[in-house]
Formats: structure tokens, C-alpha cells, sequence
């Protein structure tokens, strides 16, 4: 750890007190109020959950791509066409999290009308956690599907390098007394943050994440990008989805597509040109609610009395390792993994934030 992160060591931060810290440093990059909260509320919510590697450590690249111009800090995101079940959002390289949300919201608001509704996004950037977006749509009592394509970095069966993006897809379902049920994840074997967050604690990662040009299996995270590339999910099915999540997001919408799409982290003013696809369905087009999260109820109660292998006590939901990291996370405070805290140092010192910091871990007052 850096001598400026060692004194946040082993210190535990308030969700409240990230994200306010988190809405100053975006402030200070010239994003307006609202929008620097709309953001912060994103990456907050992927910190509670547990998924670091999409929450405020992501302020580093983002705020990066705003000085850059590849995120124009000053834009809007604009709905072009909002009618029947379908929506289409110009993202106009505005902060990815603000369109996201602007057309998650459209799409509920048709699908209230029209009983279920699809809003694509065009001209976008790194979204950050698709289960955001998927959870705004299961608090409007809606099922939400969320997801988003990325820049080229995943291999595909027959494939000597990579050919499309680890592509995220996320839905959130409404579940009555128990938590939405909720999954999250990238197309690839593991998100590519998780390889980068290896290489950057010295770790070395399973067998099975990353092949080589020869085909075989690499456990050193420092080969990706340059000597080995992320695997799909399942083989050709994780392909298979992911590709459904291209056509979805960027052939669709207008956006780029596959090796159209800019590297998001790289260091140039070119926008990333990625495009998103949110779903809502309205239940109550098919059945009393109530009745749907009665049902829902049940299956969650048969899935989780089912039969337990060997010493596992407990079968998980999808999603409920998230709920129960969020309820910590606002007894407690975040235990955030040092590689976020350094992110947070570096963008505070890059914002002359060091103080505010300071106050979000609760060292000392505010001046
Ligand atoms: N914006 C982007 O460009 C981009 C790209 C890729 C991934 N991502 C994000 O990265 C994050 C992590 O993706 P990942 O693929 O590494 O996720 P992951 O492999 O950690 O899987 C997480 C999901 O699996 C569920 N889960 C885990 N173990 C479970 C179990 N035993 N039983 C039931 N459910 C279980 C969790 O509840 C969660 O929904 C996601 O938030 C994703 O949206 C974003």
C-alpha cells in the first residue's frame, strides 16, 4: 500500500460518506450537481454490494475520460424516440451512468403503458455495474433486464485472440418479503476488472480465465492484454449470449459494435462509442402482483430447502451474497480492498479532495 492510502488502512467508510465524497470529486471535474449524483449513486450501490471492481474505484478512468473529452462532462443524454415499447437514448458521450438511467426510467414509463418496453442506448461509455439498472426497474415492481456491449477483449471457441467484448448482462426480479432476485454478471468467465485487480495485488488467477495464443490456459494476469485473452463464460454459449448482447446494444441502437468500439481506459480524447440495452416488464400486464411475488416467494423457498452437497450449509439466490454485503455495508461501513482505497486517494489528490476524504473516512473535520 502507498504511505498515502496506509492511514485509511483497516478503516471502514459510510456508503453516505463515499458517495458524498464521490459527488465533490466529480464536481470538481465540471460535472453539474445532479449529474455527478446520479453517477455517484451508481457506484455506490456496486461498493454495497461488494462489487468494487465497478464501484468508486472507477472514478480514476471515468474522471480520466472526462479530462480526456472521451466523456463530454458538460453533455446531456437526449431520449430521440420514446413510443409504443420501444425507446432509443443518444447517449452524446454524456457520464454512461446518467444515460443509463435516463433510459432504464423511459423504458419503465412505456412499459407502463405498452406493458413491457426495450430503450437502447447509443454513444455511451463504461456503464459500470449492469445490476444497477436492472434492480431501478424491480423498484418500480417491474422484472429489469439491463446490459451493455464493451470494447473487444474476449475470445471466442476457434479464435486465436479476442473478438468481442466481455458484454455484462443483469436481471432484477421482484420477490415480495425476500430480496429481488438479481443476477449480475459479465459474459466472460470473470469481468476483466478481476484480472486487473489480480495483477495489481501481485495474485495469481485460476486456471481457465485467460488463454494464450497457443491455446493454453494462463494462471499470470500480466499476460492480459498483450499475450492472452478472457475466455467466454460456458464456451460457446457465453459467446452465444454475448453476441445477442451486441446486436441488443450496438447493432441495434445505432452505436459502434465489436472492434468499433474505442478501449474506454485508454488515454485519448476518441469517445468509447459504447451502446447499452434495458428492458422492463411491467407484471402486473400478467398477473396481480401480489400473486407474482407469492409465486416467486415459492421458488425461492423450494430452491433454497433443496438438498445441500456435502458441507455447503446454504444455497444461495443470485443476488442475495449482494444483500447481505449492502446490509453490512449500512450497519457497518464499507471494508473497502485496498485497491480501491488507492484509487480513492489518487483521484482525491488529482481533485485537491484529500481533505473531503479525509472526512469521508472520519480522520478529521471538514475545513
Ligand atoms: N460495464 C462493463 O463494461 C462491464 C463489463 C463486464 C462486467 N461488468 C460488471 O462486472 C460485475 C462482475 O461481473 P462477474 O461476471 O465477475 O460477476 P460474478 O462472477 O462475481 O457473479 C456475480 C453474480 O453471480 C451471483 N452469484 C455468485 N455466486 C453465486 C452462488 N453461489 N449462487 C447464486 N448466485 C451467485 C451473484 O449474486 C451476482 O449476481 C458485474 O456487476 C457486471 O455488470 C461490467
Amino acid at each position: 500500500m502507498t504511505e498515502g492510502a496506509k492511514q485509511y488502512e483497516g478503516r471502514r467508510i459510510h456508503p453516505d460518506r463515499l458517495r458524498r465524497f464521490s459527488v465533490r470529486v466529480m464536481e470538481r471535474c465540471d460535472l453539474s450537481r445532479s449529474q455527478a449524483e446520479e453517477t455517484a449513486e451508481v457506484l455506490v450501490a456496486a461498493d454495497a454490494w461488494g462489487v468494487f471492481t465497478h464501484g468508486t474505484r472507477q472514478l480514476v478512468p471515468l474522471m480520466n475520460n472526462v479530462r480526456q473529452g472521451a466523456i463530454d462532462a458538460k453533455a446531456s443524454p437526449q431520449v430521440i424516440s420514446a413510443e409504443g415499447g420501444c425507446a432509443l437514448v443518444d447517449g452524446r458521450n454524456a457520464m454512461p451512468m446518467v444515460s443509463s438511467r435516463l433510459a432504464m426510467r423511459t423504458a419503465i414509463g412505456l412499459a407502463r403503458e405498452a406493458g413491457a418496453a426495450y430503450a437502447g442506448v447509443r454513444h455511451s461509455n463504461h456503464f459500470g455495474a449492469a445490476g444497477y439498472y436492472a434492480m431501478m426497474a424491480a423498484e418500480a415492481k417491474m422484472i429489469g433486464i439491463a446490459m451493455s456491449n464493451v470494447d473487444v477483449c474476449m475470445s471466442v471457441p476457434g479464435a486465436a485472440g479476442p473478438v468481442i467484448g466481455t458484454n455484462p448482462i443483469a436481471y432484477a426480479v421482484p420477490a415480495g418479503r425476500e430480496n429481488p432476485v438479481f443476477l449480475d454478471i459479465a459474459t466472460s468467465v470473470v469481468a476483466v476488472s478481476k484480472v486487473f485487480s489480480a495483477k495489481a495485488s501481485g495474485q495469481p488467477i485460476p486456471p481457465g480465465w485467460l488463454v494464450n495464443e497457443e491455446g493454453h490456459s494462463s494462471t499470470d494476469p500480466n499476460d492480459y492484454p498483450e499475450h492472452a485473452t478472457i475466455l467466454p463464460m460456458a464456451g460457446h454459449k457465453g459467446y452465444g449470449i454475448a453476441l445477442l448482447i451486441e446486436v441488443l446494444s450496438g447493432v441495434l441502437t445505432g452505436s459502434s459494435f465489436l472492434g468499433g468500439i474505442k478501449r474506454w481506459v485508454d488515454d485519448d480524447p476518441l469517445p468509447a462509442d459504447q451502446g447499452h440495452a434495458f428492458l422492463a416488464i411491467d407484471i402486473e400486464r400478467l398477473m396481480p402482483l401480489a400473486s407474482f411475488t407469492e409465486r416467486m416467494e415459492a421458488m425461492v423457498s423450494e430452491v433454497r430447502s433443496a438438498r445441500k452437497a456435502g458441507a455447503s450449509g446454504r444455497i444461495f439466490l443470485p443476488g442475495e451474497m449482494e444483500w447481505d454485503r449492502r446490509s453490512e455495508a449500512y450497519r457497518n461501513g464499507l471494508a473497502l480492498p485496498d485497491f480501491v482505497i488507492e484509487n480513492l486517494v489518487r483521484v482525491a489528490r488529482d481533485t485537491d479532495s484529500t481533505g473531503a476524504l479525509d472526512f469521508a473516512f472520519d480522520i478529521r473535520k471538514p475545513q
